[in-house]
């Protein structure tokens, strides 16, 4: 598929999107956010519906998922998905946006999403959306991360790389993350200061925790996680991605504060680097933790 047909986050919905979280952990979630009591969520930016099936084992028997998405193409596909998991009474789909939810006002006992406010011009406005869909005493619960921690965690190849890289590579990524946001596009950090939105918003009993998972990639990479991984990276050889395609990396890149005539060559170092990784994966060389930092954040509507 050309970059220009490929829907929203189309890069990023392999098989790994599977693994992104412990099933003891999510349980602990489960009974902190007393989801057997759950009957009815709203999953908003479901994709193709990952997160929803991910949740559905821990709320109540008799759960209801709804989901909406913008992008017609991953309503259909999490259609489908649910029907081929014999889930279809369980999950319905249909289109529809963050900011204006085709729903009435307190319909929901849950309203969730994962990685989509990073996605969205004013979480604000979503959020106050989400909150309108939820019935009072209602859960809103959102996944979402702080995407430029990792840039801080070393691997057994990188871990002495000269201090001055290290620094480029992560002012590269905050102007590229800044540059994002400016354009409208959202913020790939905004878990950060999510907690103070939702007070703002009015929600209470605001909690916030982070996920357990790593995923480790050890050599020999025996694990079937680490097999998943390893076929999603290889998937990415060869195109020009790093976080996003280039063309898209450069436009953030510019609107953050770049300057063009230094963009392809820090694009170059980057990819230089990822290669490198690449290579000393297909050699059972590199030794990550595969640690990132995803928040889990909620609040109770009044
Ligand atoms: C990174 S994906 C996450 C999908 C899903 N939540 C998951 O975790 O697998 C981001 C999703 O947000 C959707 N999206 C983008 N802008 C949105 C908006 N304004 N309102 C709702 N969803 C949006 C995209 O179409 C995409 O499916």
């Amino acid at each position: 598929m050309s970059e220009k047909d490929m829907p929203h986050s189309g890069h990023y919905f392999g098989d790994q999107r599977d693994l992104w979280w412990n099933y003891d952990f999510l349980e602990l979630m489960a009974k902190r956010w007393d989801l057997s009591s759950v009957h009815s969520v709203l999953d908003v930016g479901c994709g193709i519906g990952h997160w929803g099936f991910t949740l559905a084992p821990f709320l109540n028997d008799k759960s209801q998922i709804s989901g909406i998405d913008p992008e017609p193409r991953w309503i259909e596909k999490a259609t489908e998905r649910a029907r081929e998991k014999n889930l279809e009474r369980q999950f319905h789909y249909q289109i529809g946006k963050a900011e204006q939810i085709p729903y009435e006002d307190n319909t929901f006992d849950m309203v969730t999403c994962q990685t989509v406010l990073i996605h969205v011009r004013d979480p604000s406005i979503a959020l106050k959306e989400m909150i309108r869909v939820l019935k009072p005493g209602g859960l809103l619960a959102v996944a979402e991360p702080n995407n430029l921690a990792p840039l801080l965690v070393f691997n057994n190849l990188n871990v002495n790389d000269p201090v001055d890289e290290v620094l480029m590579a992560i002012q590269f990524y905050m102007m590229c993350e800044r540059g994002k946001q400016a354009l409208g596009l959202g913020y790939n950090s905004i878990g950060d200061i999510l907690p103070f939105t939702f007070s703002q918003q009015g929600l209470r009993k605001i909690q916030i925790y982070l996920s357990d998972k790593t995923s480790p990639l050890i050599p020999p990479y025996l694990s079937r996680e680490a097999q998943i991984l390893l076929d999603q990276i290889k998937a990415w050889e060869g195109q020009e991605i790093l976080t996003w395609p280039k063309e898209e990396t450069k436009q953030y890149f510019l609107a953050g504060g770049g300057i063009e005539a230094e963009f392809e060559e820090i694009w170059q170092a980057l990819l230089k680097d990822f290669k490198k990784n690449m290579q000393a994966f297909k050699d059972k060389t590199l030794s990550t933790t595969g640690t990132t930092l995803m928040y889990l954040i909620s609040g109770r509507k009044k």
